[in-house]
């Protein structure tokens, strides 16, 4: 399948004069965009009253569209019920950790436990399929939108308890067997009876680690079935693609379980909310990247998006200018809106659709800019996006080069570091990002894989930082690995049933090394390595008679390795880790450049690509790449 790249935006017709569709369109059309993103939040609009359906809006929204040359990604609405569903449904609501029930008046006001509403969804989902499935413009679906957005994953509300009930009972047949795996022998916790077992909120101290951990992994099934539910219907009807839009640093649930069922994973890139709202940095860095947002973790995003999608992926909504929702909502530099999608294009996806057309003068994010204005005149992402889609009739080709380096990433090691961090700062998505960071330094392709990979023969280099239990698939792919792994810290420290491994961790093959003992570590108090840099955040002692690569200052080993594995015994700082990954790559034959703060590259299978986030321009041999700038050149 040959793709080519595109564009789009999201459009919301029922915010408009229907007068206003046809000079939309035709906007949009001259503008060379090909997609156009409606109908995620239009439930009330399509069954204003239960079962008194009006599509014949839609009908005319979707034709203005196609026959303006643009190709429909419908989405389903059910992240926003109308109101009369909770006269219907009044249990409906997600209920909160602290046991209070979210109301109705803004989004995502629902359980995805809640029988009733998987109903209610399935058949407002297979109207639309029915209607538009075979429809000539409708030439992708979505489904739903962010799953997880505001902290939804999780509820704690009566219908969530009787599945999570159901959910036990199936995986553990007996309250012995679950008694035994979750060690309730400690604190008298043993049930006799599934339904004596509770949600893990409201408990006096932290509820057993094990119980938390079943209910993470419970949740997440909910959403991948909930999804199902749609995917499935839609597939009966229609032979378009489906996607999701999936988040920036969102972890609750497990991603690659709903990406099973879907042809396309999508994501939504707000650089500059999340620089200011989701990311451990420095002032400086900060300050430095305000206007452009973080240099790495947009890539880092498109390379896991390309995992979950298994090689076909989106953005679905790319930032166009200031947003609403983060504390600070910055000005993107001129150019970042073209380097934002360039970089994605690098990174494999087929296409970037920015969000949103116009921006809204009405209710929650009428802050948060478009292409146009208000008064629809043109915003400055406007004609950012027109050069870009002049440079892609140039350079029209999608794909994705092969990289040397994989990195794990594994969702349910974010839930076990935040069952049970053992130190404030041991966040998961932090650590895996620190360590593609450092690939990124060096110039790297990195791809990112999911746990239960298989096969690793592709790759010289495999990082797995953080993973708390090693899948039988991986373990076994290392059995035979030829190439370098880097594993640790903590990886492969818990076993399933989330308790201490016996004999001790990490359990590698061929590595005789046990860790008999980790601290948690506070900012101040890093550990000096005897080469150079620190362990931050965790340090673990370890034993056994694996060689010793590097020690500590205090003389324990830091890297310990056995042909082509190495185990980590902390959490390195980068001047650690810049170390650490060059020998590596040394050792293994990659080759590498150091690239300068801000200066980030990428080949594509043809090109090699070139991103400046910084404010200045940037020399790199011959060539200026200007601030905010890219620069490409063949390969
Ligand atoms: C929503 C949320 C924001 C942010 C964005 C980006 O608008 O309110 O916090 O997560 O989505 O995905
Ligand atoms: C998210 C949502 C959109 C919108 C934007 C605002 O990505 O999917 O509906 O709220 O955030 O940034």
């Amino acid at each position: 399948m040959t793709l080519k790249r595109t564009l789009g935006v999201c459009y919301y017709p029922e915010h408009w004069p229907e007068t206003q569709w046809h000079e939309d369109a035709a906007r949009m059309a001259a503008l060379g965009l090909t997609w156009v993103r409606i109908g995620e939040f239009a439930w009330g609009r399509m069954e204003p009253q239960p079962g008194r359906m009006d599509w014949a809006w839609l009908d005319r929204a979707i034709d203005v569209l196609g026959n303006a040359g643009l190709k429909v990604v419908l989405g389903t609405p059910t992240a926003t019920p109308p109101r009369w569903m909770l006269a219907k449904h009044p249990d409906m609501l997600p209920v909160g950790r602290d046991g209070q029930t979210r109301g109705f008046g803004s989004r995502r006001h629902y359980c995805f436990s809640h029988e009733g509403y998987r109903r209610e969804s399935a058949s407002i989902v297979t109207l639309m399929a029915e209607r538009y499935g075979k429809h000539p413009h409708v030439a992708a679906w979505q489904t739903d939108n962010e799953y997880a957005c505001h902290d939804t994953t999780l509820s704690y509300s009566q219908p969530a308890l009787k599945a999570f009930r159901n959910w036990l009972a199936q995986k553990y047949q007996s309250t012995a067997a679950l008694n035994r795996a979750w060690g309730n022998v400690f604190w008298s916790m043993d049930y006799d009876s599934f339904d004596d077992i509770g949600l893990p909120n409201l408990t006096v101290t932290e509820a057993n680690p094990s119980h938390v951990m079943d209910f993470r992994r419970f949740s997440s099934d909910q959403v991948i079935s909930y999804n199902r539910i749609q995917t499935d219907i839609i597939r009966k009807y229609s032979a378009a693609p489906i996607a999701h839009n999936y988040m920036g640093r969102v972890t609750d649930f497990d991603h690659f379980g709903t990406g099973a069922d879907l042809d396309i994973a999508a994501w939504d890139s707000y650089p500059l909310g999340f620089l200011s709202d989701r990311l451990e940095v420095t002032p400086d860095h900060k300050r430095r990247f305000a206007r452009q947002g973080d240099p790495d973790l947009q890539a880092f995003h498109h390379d896991l998006y390309r995992a979950v999608g298994k090689g076909r992926w989106w953005i679905m909504e790319q930032q166009p200018g200031p947003v609403n929702w983060a504390p600070y909502n910055p000005d993107p530099l001129p150019g970042m809106a073209r380097l934002w999608a360039w970089e994605a294009f690098a990174h494999g996806a087929e296409t970037v659709c920015y969000f949103r057309w116009r921006q809204a003068p009405f209710a929650q994010e009428q802050m948060h800019a478009g292409l146009l204005r208000s008064d629809s005149v043109a915003a400055p992402a406007h004609d950012e996006c027109a050069q870009v889609a002049r440079e892609l009739a140039q350079m029209p080709d999608a794909g994705t080069a092969a990289a040397p380096v994989a990195l794990v990433f594994d969702y349910a090691s974010a839930w076990a570091w935040e069952t049970q961090p053992q130190g404030r700062d041991f966040d998961y998505f932090r650590l895996a990002f620190a360590f593609y960071k450092g690939l990124r330094r060096l110039g790297l392709n990195v791809d990112i894989i999911a746990p239960d990979t298989a096969d690793l023969s592709q790759y010289k280099l495999v990082l797995a930082p953080g993973v708390a239990t090693l899948s039988q698939q991986l373990l076994t792919a290392l059995e035979t690995y030829q190439g370098h792994a880097l594993l640790g810290p903590r990886t492969n420290a818990k076993t399933g049933d989330f308790a201490t491994p016996v004999p001790l961790a990490p359990n590698l093959p061929g590595l005789d090394a046990r860790v008999m003992r980790v601290g948690s570590l506070p900012p101040d108090l890093p550990v000096p390595l005897a080469q150079g840099g620190n362990f931050l955040h965790w340090r673990e002692k370890l034993e056994g008679s694996a060689t010793v690569v590097e020690t500590t200052e205090d003389g324990f080993p830091a890297v310990v390795a056995n042909g082509a594995i190495n185990y980590l015994a902390g959490w390195p700082d980068d001047e650690a880790l810049d170390r650490i990954l060059l020998s590596a790559c040394e050792n293994i034959g990659i080759e590498t450049d150091i690239l300068p703060q801000g200066l980030r590259r990428r080949d594509t299978p043809t090109h090699r690509f070139w991103f400046n986030y910084n404010p200045v321009d940037m020399e790199w041999g011959t060539t200026t790449i200007p601030a905010a700038g890219v620069h490409w050149e063949p390969l």
